[in-house]
């Protein structure tokens, strides 16, 4: 068979994307691997490729695939490459879902913590080489005994359970069903019961896949019904969140700080007002980054790669009907 794998955007991640590459090679021992960097060549060689590995694919590249059976994307969510030619085909999606489990939820509490303890005041301070008390000790705060509400629980969403409950917080969230229990999960809400949620969380967490339901899911409305003094957090898309609303809570004080990690345009331009949020701390869409990715990666693909030459159950199967 042939694999082919297209590269396109993940230049910068090189090192990690080389080893995520290099491991899925050896597995596919007796098969053609061509990797591609220019978009001439991805055009040229998927044309008799069965499989791409890659992050992204565009009507173009997939017009040009004849007999193309599978992608493996290198992500946990695909939404910013899905098109209706691609939703039309026979293609199989499978996504990294679990990949992220381990840095984004310990990126979570990186971000809650440098909020709650200001460590973005000390960083600026010592880069200023300024000894300062007085804003670090007015605003400091704490996470024990909040309540962390937490919108996705699926796999990154537990995880953030399982390190907020060690920090002494009261947690609840969202899913799409309840019925079951969940460890470290104090109160479970159905996706819809969202208000519930709001009206509780000293911290509100953002996990969750993006799709139709939960575009522009918060807002003002939403911020508004937030206890008073509480904090943001997003990991999860930019398309989510109402960066304006978020402006103005932050500016009126209904929201102590917030953390972002994802943003609507990616890179945000240098002259974007979100860079001015108060209280705010800005990390470039890193949440998921690990030197672990490559074997944690290849190991979701070689799963999937031996499903798919035997006819088995692959895993991480985008569903076209949920979104995600
Ligand atoms: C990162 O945002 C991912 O979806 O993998």
């Amino acid at each position: 068979m042939k694999f082919v794998v297209w590269m396109a955007n993940h230049l910068e991640n090189r090192a990690i994307v080389d080893d995520y590459i290099a491991r899925n090679k050896e597995y596919l021992n007796g098969h053609e691997l061509v990797v591609c960097e220019d978009l001439e060549s991805i055009k040229r060689e998927i044309a008799d490729a069965d499989v791409m590995i890659g992050w992204k694919i565009t009507p173009n590249i997939l017009a040009c695939a004849k007999k193309l059976k599978w992608i493996q994307f290198g992500s946990a969510g695909i939404d910013h490459t899905i098109f209706p030619e691609l939703l039309a085909s026979d293609i199989v999606l499978t996504n990294l879902s679990g990949i992220h489990t381990a840095p984004v939820a310990e990126h979570v509490l990186a971000l809650m913590l440098g909020l709650t303890r200001r460590l973005d005041i000390a960083i600026r301070q010592q880069k200023e080489h300024t000894w300062d008390r007085s804003e670090m000790a007015r605003t400091s705060d704490e996470l024990f005994e909040k309540t962390i509400g937490i919108i996705g629980l699926g796999k990154i969403g537990l995880s953030v359970a399982r390190i907020a409950k060690a920090f002494g917080m009261r947690v609840i969230g969202t899913k799409l069903s309840v019925g079951e229990t969940l460890p470290n999960v104090d109160a479970i809400y159905l996706s819809d019961e969202l208000d519930k949620v709001l009206m509780q969380s000293n911290f509100l967490v953002l996990v969750v896949p993006l799709t139709i339901e939960t575009k522009a899911m918060i807002g003002k409305r939403e911020l508004d019904m937030m206890p008073n003094g509480a904090y943001l957090i997003n990991v999860a898309r930019g398309a989510m969140l109402d960066h304006e609303a978020l402006a103005e809570a932050l500016a009126s004080g209904k929201l102590k700080g917030a953390a972002l990690d994802v943003f609507l345009q990616e890179p945000i331009p240098s002259d974007s007002p979100i860079y001015d949020l108060p209280n705010t701390i800005i990390t470039p869409h890193t949440g998921g980054s690990t030197p672990r990715y490559g074997e944690r990666g290849s190991a979701i693909f070689k799963r999937n790669l031996d499903a798919f030459l035997s006819g088995g159950e692959m895993i991480n199967v985008y569903d076209k009907g949920r979104g995600y």
